[in-house]
Formats: C-alpha cells, sequence, structure tokens
C-alpha cells in the first residue's frame, strides 16, 4: 500500500537516475505543492535544483521576506526576486479581473524567463503539478498555458519553456502531497497553509491597483489572518481574506465626518475550492477585528462579513 516514506524514497532514487549532474529551475510560490516538490528534489540533487521565489508586489504582509527565510532554513538553494515595481507598474491603472490576472502571469513568465537564464547550462524545469492540475489542464479552455500563447504569440516560447519538465508530484493528490510533505518534516507554516491565489491580492483589491491600495489590504489582511490564528480558527477555516472595496462610504471620527474604504471579509469552509460554505465565525472575533482593522489602518472606516456561498458566489471578489 502507498506510504509516504516509500513515495520519497523511489522517487528520489528515480529522481538521481533521471535528472544525473544536470541542472534544474524551479519557482516557488510559498505555497503546498512547489515547496513539496522543491524538497524531494533538492534531496535528489541538492544544489543542482536552482529555486526562484519571485516577489509580486501582492503577496500577504511580509510574506516574502517571512517565507525566502523559511526556504533558506531548509536548505533550498533559493533566490529571492523582488520583482513589485515590474508588476505594479504593470498594472497601473487596470480594473478588468481577467485583464489584471493576465498581467500578472506575462510578467511572471518574463521574470522567470530573466532569472532562468542567469542558471548556466540549466536543462530541466520542474514544477509542482498535482493530479487534479494535470486533468485539469486537460479539460481547461484556458489556464497557464493560454497565458503563454498569448504573450509569447510573436517571439515564440519563452526559453524556460523549451527545457525538459520533471514533476514529481503529479500522481498525486492534494492530502498525499501533505503527507509527504510531513514525512520530509517540512513544518506546517507550509503545509497547513490556506490557499492563496497566484495573483494574489490583485484580486482582492476591486478596481485598479495602486501601491496604496495594496499596503492598507495587506495590513487589513493580515490583522484578520493573525487574529484567526489568536483564536484558534485558523484551521477550522479552509481559507480566509479580505476585499478591498472600490467604494467609500461616510462614517464619523470626533467630530469629523470621513469618507473613506469599506472592506470585506470572507471566511470559507470547502474540500476544494469547488463549493464553499461561509463559515460562521464567532461573534466576538468579528466584533474585535472589526474594532482592530478601523482602528488601525488609516482610510478603512467600515467592515462587512461575506454571508455567501459558492455558488453562485466565487470565494474570490474577482
Ligand atoms: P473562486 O474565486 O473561483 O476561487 O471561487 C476558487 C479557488 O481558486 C483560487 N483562485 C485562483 N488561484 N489563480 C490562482 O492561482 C487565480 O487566478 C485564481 N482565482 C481564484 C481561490 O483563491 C480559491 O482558492
Amino acid at each position: 500500500s502507498w506510504t509516504p516514506d516509500a513515495f520519497v524514497d523511489l522517487t528520489v532514487a528515480e529522481l538521481k537516475e533521471k535528472i544525473g549532474d544536470d541542472k534544474v529551475v524551479l519557482g516557488l510560490s510559498g505555497g503546498v505543492d512547489s515547496t513539496v516538490a522543491a524538497v524531494l528534489l533538492h534531496k535528489a540533487i541538492g544544489k543542482n535544483l536552482y529555486c526562484i521565489f519571485v516577489n509580486n508586489g501582492l503577496l500577504r504582509k511580509n510574506e516574502f521576506q517571512d517565507v525566502l527565510d523559511q526556504y533558506e532554513h531548509m536548505g533550498l538553494n533559493v533566490k529571492g526576486v523582488d520583482a513589485s515595481a515590474r508588476f505594479l507598474d504593470a498594472l497601473a491603472g487596470e480594473s478588468d479581473p481577467e485583464r489584471k490576472r493576465k498581467i500578472i502571469g506575462n510578467a511572471f513568465i518574463e521574470v522567470f524567463d530573466d532569472e532562468a537564464h542567469l542558471v548556466k547550462d540549466v536543462k530541466w524545469l520542474a514544477q509542482g503539478t498535482i493530479y487534479p492540475d494535470v486533468i485539469e489542464s486537460v479539460s481547461a479552455t484556458g489556464g497557464p498555458s493560454a497565458t503563454i500563447k498569448s504573450h509569447h504569440n510573436v517571439g515564440g516560447l519563452p526559453d524556460f519553456m523549451k527545457l525538459k519538465v520533471v514533476e514529481p508530484l503529479r500522481m498525486l493528490f492534494k492530502d498525499e502531497v501533505r503527507r509527504v510533505g510531513k514525512s520530509m518534516a517540512i513544518g506546517d507554516e507550509r503545509l497547513g497553509r490556506h490557499p492563496f491565489p497566484g495573483p494574489g491580492l490583485a484580486i482582492r483589491i476591486l478596481g485598479d491597483i495602486t501601491p496604496e491600495k495594496v499596503s492598507i489590504l495587506q495590513e487589513v489582511d493580515h490583522i484578520f489572518i493573525q487574529g484567526l490564528r489568536d483564536w484558534g480558527l485558523y484551521d477550522k477555516v479552509w481559507q480566509a481574506g479580505a476585499m478591498l472595496l472600490p467604494v467609500n462610504s461616510v462614517g464619523v471620527m470626533g467630530d469629523e465626518r470621513t469618507y473613506e474604504k469599506c472592506v470585506a471579509l470572507r471566511a470559507v469552509e470547502s474540500t476544494d475550492g469547488m463549493t464553499a460554505d461561509w463559515v460562521n465565525l464567532p461573534y466576538e472575533f468579528l466584533q474585535k477585528t472589526s474594532n482592530d482593522i478601523i482602528n488601525k489602518v488609516p482610510g478603512v472606516n467600515r467592515v462587512v462579513y461575506d454571508i455567501s456561498s459558492k455558488p453562485p458566489a466565487t470565494i474570490e471578489w474577482e
């Protein structure tokens, strides 16, 4: 029967055999799949695995540095690339959700391609693809490959796409990936992390994105997520986050009338993200969180809680 330990032993042996002394590049996202794939490859080929972790400027507060530190602590050969300005410049003035996704996807490809070029004689591209991704890419009409094509339809594929591909997790389901990660002693701060979308906070800022809006939302999100942890609620929720709404509303502060931003908090229960129910968070928690946000985050004067299930309301607001 399948066990994570046996999977690790077998896969590491296979990877050694397959890759030999070649160099491999891998993009880390901070998520479970890319992390587990990286640790497996690292066991097999050590420093010949070149990991690239890109800051797109749309990550959670402190996430880039914290996660980079964790990766280094795991012994991975990882390069952190802060490309925030490049992503935010490319996004300036864009409000359409799908175009935002496309801009971010394209910017990532460009940054990753530049970085992959710096690894001399690299032969392989490793990816954290898992079995459900394999199924999805067979049936999908869009997805990452569509983004790649639309961007590179003039000059052909980016160079890293011409590399040989290695996907050590492509036969595994998510729970198996977690078990493999656990058996390699990857910590809970990676394995137990809520899902977080690739486009990050960009699809939680409704309308156009500015650096100021990103930093407001980072603060709000941080108070909410840290609160969930402090109250022992984080692991009871499948995914949670805050949305910055494109409306201002009237408030009062002392004798002053304010006209400031509204944020929506969302926390859902789900198994795979396809359907989801909003979570019945304790009123006391919501009360404390709302007060903290309004008192601590300048520019926000109203907090609402999203009580919509999927379908029809998607988890993200964009
Ligand atoms: P929705 O909003 O469609 O989200 O109910 C379902 C799950 O998918 C995530 N999501 C994304 N992940 N790129 C990603 O990598 C995206 O463009 C994207 N859009 C949504 C969402 O966070 C949830 O976990």
